[in-house]
């Protein structure tokens, strides 16, 4: 029995050593050094290989190495094998911090500074208080909750929206594309952090940008398949938004020469939002292989008809 791991190879090298610290049990093995085929029953993969079935084909469950399965390809993944998706808390510690830095910089206008430092002016505007800035998070899972608790501990009025109905302290909580338009006619900064799905793509269009509060902005954390591009630069040009912090894009790295490199108004970082800590990583893999040996049900396991 052996664990395949096949990711970025540098963290990778991390896992092994935490895998021969806590599991000396189970034989790592980093692709493309994956030992006998056979022998493979676990795997941890941001892409599986694309002939899983007859290369590994005593395969018992796929991990992703991420937060979000949208980069499977399901029809290649046997439908028995249970996939699970990564929640660990270095994850949602790491999407806490940028949100935060975002929302932050937003509310206490930091890019205006930063144009009046280099335009040598000295020039102050009103502080709104946290109260007047209300925040909507698309998104109700481990790091859509984490965000909207540091976030409510601010004083910014807090929601979230999620396809189903969830309580939260402090957030007023949204369910279901009914209540969709009264969620975002009261989000001035608008966090996306759902996973991306047939239902979801493309959900950051127009009409949404339309629905909220004339000057919102938009943070999008989530995929670039949630932004509809074009609909985004509209809004910014008429003013329907005032910014957008983009952490994916469509088309990642972003193609030289596309527009939001050079947008005023758009914040562009590249996909490094958050990552997967392998320390807090293993552990919850671990756990899950404990819990396949032992009949218990696994932590994150990926619904395929909901696709996440
Ligand atoms: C990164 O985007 C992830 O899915 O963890």
């Amino acid at each position: 029995m052996s664990f395949l791991y096949k990711a970025d190879p540098v963290r990778g090298a991390e896992w092994a050593r935490l895998f021969a610290e806590q599991a000396p049990d189970i034989p790592f093995h980093c692709w493309p050094d994956y030992g006998a085929a056979e022998q493979v029953r676990y795997l941890a993969a941001w892409l599986p290989p694309e002939n899983l079935a007859s290369q590994f084909p005593n395969v018992e469950v796929v991990f992703s190495v991420g937060a979000g399965i949208d980069q499977f390809d399901f029809s290649l993944l046997p439908p028995d094998i249970p996939v699970v998706r990564m929640i660990e808390p270095g994850i949602a510690v790491g999407m806490v911090e940028y949100v935060t830095h975002a929302v932050l910089a937003i509310h206490r206008q930091s890019h205006l500074y930063a144009r009046l430092q280099r335009e040598q002016r000295w020039q102050e505007h009103p502080i709104k208080p946290a109260a007047s800035c209300r925040i909507g998070v698309l998104g109700l899972g481990v790091m859509g909750q984490s965000v909207l608790s540091k976030l409510r501990d601010f004083g910014f009025p807090c929601a979230g929206w999620s396809r189903s109905a969830h309580a939260l302290d402090g957030v007023d909580c949204y369910a279901g594309e009914d209540a969709l338009p009264a969620f975002l006619a009261r989000s001035d900064i608008l966090i996306c952090l759902l996973p991306l799905t047939q239902h979801t793509r493309g959900i950051l269009n127009r009409k949404l940008f339309n629905a909220l509060p004339a000057g919102a902005a938009v943070i999008n954390v989530g995929r670039g398949g949630h932004l509809d591009e074009a609909a985004l630069l509209e809004a910014l040009a008429s003013g329907q938004l005032s910014s957008a912090t983009l952490d994916v894009c469509e088309i990642e790295p972003l193609p030289a020469g596309h527009p939001f490199w050079e947008h005023p108004n758009i914040v562009l970082t590249p996909h490094i939002a958050s990552m997967t800590q392998p320390a807090s990583a293993v552990e919850v893999v671990l756990d899950n292989i404990r819990r396949h040996q032992s009949g218990q049900p696994l932590i994150g396991l990926v619904d395929r008809s909901l696709g996440y």
